[in-house]
């Protein structure tokens, strides 16, 4: 679905949270959302990043965004009640959630994994993903044909050396979607997990400084799966696991 073409129109009258949305690929995925007609919901830890796409997305004649600043790493379950009751009640249900904020923590070989890191990769790349999606699940049981995206990694499949947190995490997401997905199969909501493969951002930088930046492909590059996953035309999918960029 990496060649996927999706009409201006997808996402008309969709509501979209994702997290992550400052920077990166929730940034894009957010504009290109709102560009398909999404009414967007972006949350991150960096009021001025989420400021900016606002802006993008107004100046480019998008419907008006909310901005929900949340740190995930000390966001607990009654955060992302309040959180799902407020969305509900400014637009009645949640159509659609890109789950996509992570962070990469620092690679290391597994004997020196440090405690405190491990406890704050888990919290922000697994534990706020669970308990936002249980807050939210009465908001997204509201919609016709609601639609979840968890982002996973290449090393959510197949472990690799000194990529042990972070690579955890993702098997983690990876099993957290398939769970629901079983769980709900038949019903009005979908989960599936999206990998964008190795992309232009500043976590791909952190991950490989000595990368020429260039020869990657641009979060831009890779929207067409997240638009398929996000709308409509994927309402029977679910329970997979998708390459943006295939080998
Ligand atoms: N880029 C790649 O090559 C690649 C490959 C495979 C998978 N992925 C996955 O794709 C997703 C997006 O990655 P990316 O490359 O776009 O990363 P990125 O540029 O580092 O962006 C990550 C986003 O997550 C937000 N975030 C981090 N910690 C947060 C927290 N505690 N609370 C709220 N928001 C937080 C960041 O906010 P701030 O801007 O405020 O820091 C940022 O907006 C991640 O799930 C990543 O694991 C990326």
């Amino acid at each position: 679905m990496n060649d996927y073409n999706a009409p201006s129109n997808l996402l008309n009258d969709k509501v979209i949270l994702i997290t992550g949305a400052g920077d990166g690929i929730g940034a894009q995925a957010a504009k290109t959302f709102a560009a398909h007609g999404a009414t967007c919901i972006l949350l991150g830890r960096t009021v001025a990043k989420l400021e900016a796409v606002y802006d993008d997305i107004v100046a480019a004649k998008g419907a008006e965004p909310a901005i929900v600043p949340l740190d995930l790493k000390g966001a607990t379950p009654s955060h992302y009640q309040q959180m799902t009751q407020t969305i509900i009640d400014q637009f009645g249900r949640l159509d659609g959630v890109l789950h996509n904020a992570s962070i990469l923590g620092h690679l290391s070989a597994f004997k020196d994994i440090d405690a405190q890191e491990w406890q704050d990769v888990m919290q922000i790349n697994l534990n706020g993903m669970v308990y936002m999606t249980q807050a939210l699940l009465p908001a997204l049981l509201k919609a016709e044909n609601a639609s979840v995206i968890f982002t996973t990694s290449s090393v959510g499949r197949k472990g690799r050396a000194f990529w042990g947190t972070y690579a955890v995490s993702k098997f983690a997401t990876e099993g957290v979607m398939q769970t629901l997905a079983d769980e709900y199969q038949n019903k009005s909501i979908r989960f599936n997990c999206i990998n964008p493969g190795a992309t232009r951002t500043s976590m791909r930088a952190q991950a490989f400084p000595a990368e020429t930046p260039e020869t990657l492909k641009t979060p831009e590059d890779i929207m067409p799966t997240y638009l398929y996953l996000m709308g409509n035309d994927s309402a029977d999918v679910n329970g997979e696991s998708l390459d943006c960029q295939p080998k």
